[in-house]
């Protein structure tokens, strides 16, 4: 035996008695800025390059990917669940009542999926993916960066229950909104902060006809939004009309629709915000603090803003080698039945463990 043989053999007995006594999940716990910088070094370019293009043929996608972010988070964590499609047996996130028909942007991550497996096959998984296009679209939108953590795998299942039972609903009062989100480790400050992704993009008016229609059992108008802004919406959205336009929409943040900036904080102040939900946090003082820190500086807005976008995608993430890393966003990888969960190497596809 070579000497050289003989130290690699007493090389990986040596990494065997580290794995022993970590095991390989708590090894791998934990995201990692630059996580791909080895396996798969134009990863993060690639996402950027998809969401650029898309962006430009279309700004709107950049509101669309920030939720898909958001509404992956919220649900059984930030492992992908929400780009799965329903199958014949399978109901899933994306086609829940809180989704459905309103989120989009999943073909900006089929096409950033694609030119990534072109490049490094079985390597990236789509809740990166998913996450790095949250990222790109709050710079293009923002004009605001920050470094995002990866090294999370793609869940298997997803299930249009999971999504109605972990979606906040816009009718939420204050208190609701910060149990919600205090559930994922989110502290009412965070909502506030990414309560401001409202400030681009669009909504259906059966997210806030309640305003606007028979509120509080009466025939009024709630009285916390513009007269005038109601009126307006109400023309946009007529009483019993969510059934037959479904699809229409309408900005959420009128003052600057399309750019992530503070005027979301400045609508609410002047009776523009949408939702209920929104509307909340106005009504209770602490919020309503955050609110006026936000609208008395931008900047610290955003500088906020990008923590609490790393902060909810940390929320319970599968690493190291659970889960799997999808071949397609939209399909478990054959072999995984979607019944179970991390439960290794075995079931999936992929079993290297990528550079941490
Ligand atoms: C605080 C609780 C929240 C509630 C109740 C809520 C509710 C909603 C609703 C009802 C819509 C419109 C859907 C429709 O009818 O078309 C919407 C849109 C949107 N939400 Fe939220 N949301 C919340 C928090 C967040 C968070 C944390 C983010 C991201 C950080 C976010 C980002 C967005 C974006 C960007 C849109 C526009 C999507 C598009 O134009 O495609 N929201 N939200
Ligand atoms: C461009 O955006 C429109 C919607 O505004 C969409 O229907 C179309 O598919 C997009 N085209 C490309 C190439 O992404
Ligand atoms: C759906 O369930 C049936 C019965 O359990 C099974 O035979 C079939 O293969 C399943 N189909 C899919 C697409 O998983
Ligand atoms: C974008 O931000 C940079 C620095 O944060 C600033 O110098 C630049 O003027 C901004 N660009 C626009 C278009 O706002
Ligand atoms: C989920 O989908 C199933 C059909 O697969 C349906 O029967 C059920 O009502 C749906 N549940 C929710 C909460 O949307
Ligand atoms: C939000 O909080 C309210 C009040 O605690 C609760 O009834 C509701 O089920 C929660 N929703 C979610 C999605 O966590
Ligand atoms: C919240 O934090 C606790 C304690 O660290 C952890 O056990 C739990 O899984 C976390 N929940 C979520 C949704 O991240
Ligand atoms: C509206 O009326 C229903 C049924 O009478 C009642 O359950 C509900 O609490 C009322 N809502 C408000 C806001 O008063
Ligand atoms: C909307 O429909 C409800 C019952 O579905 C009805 O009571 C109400 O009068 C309708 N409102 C208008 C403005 O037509
Ligand atoms: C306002 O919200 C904060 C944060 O959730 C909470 O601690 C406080 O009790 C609330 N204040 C009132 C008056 O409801």
């Amino acid at each position: 035996m070579s000497s050289l043989s003989m130290k690699f053999m007493l090389f990986t007995s040596a990494v065997a008695a580290v794995l022993a006594l970590f095991p390989i999940a708590a090894v791998g716990a934990g995201l990692k800025v630059g996580f791909y910088s080895k396996s798969c070094p134009s990863a993060e370019n690639l996402v950027q390059q998809a969401v650029a293009a898309a962006f430009k043929n279309n700004t709107g996608v950049a509101a669309g990917l920030i939720r898909l972010h958001f509404h992956d988070c919220f649900v059984k964590g930030c492992d992908g669940s929400v780009l799965i499609d329903s199958t014949a047996n399978n109901t899933a996130e994306k086609d829940a009542p809180p989704n459905k028909p309103s989120l989009r942007g999943f073909e900006v991550i089929d096409a950033a999926k694609k030119a990534i497996e072109a490049k490094c096959p079985k390597t990236v998984s789509c809740a990166d993916i998913l996450a790095f296009a949250a990222r790109d679209s709050i710079a293009l939108a923002g004009n605001v960066t920050y470094k995002v953590p990866a090294g999370r795998r793609d869940g298997r299942i997803s299930t249009n229950t999971s999504a109605l039972n972990n979606l906040p609903s816009p009718l939420s009062t204050a208190s609701e909104l910060v149990g919600n989100f205090t559930l994922k480790n989110l502290t009412a400050e965070d909502m506030v902060i990414l309560s401001g992704a409202h400030t681009i993009g669009v909504s259906r008016c059966s997210s806030f006809t309640n305003r606007l229609y028979g509120f509080s059992n009466t025939s009024q108008v709630d009285p916390t939004i513009s007269s005038a802004y109601a009126f307006l919406l109400k023309s946009i959205c007529p009483a019993n009309s969510s059934q037959f336009f479904p699809t229409t929409t309408t900005d959420m943040d009128i003052i600057t629709p399309t750019v992530l900036d503070n005027k979301y904080y400045v609508g609410l102040t002047n009776n523009l915000g949408l939702f209920t939900s929104d509307q909340a946090l106005l009504t209770n003082s602490t919020l309503k603090a955050s609110v006026d820190e936000f609208i008395k500086s931008e900047k610290r807005w955003k500088s906020k803003f990008v923590k609490s976008m790393v902060k909810m995608g940390d929320i319970e993430v599968l690493t190291g080698t659970q889960g799997e890393i999808r071949l397609s966003c939209r399909v478990i990888n054959k072999g995984s039945t979607g019944l179970e969960i991390n439960n290794g190497p075995d079931s999936g596809e992929f079993t290297e463990i990528a550079t941490t």
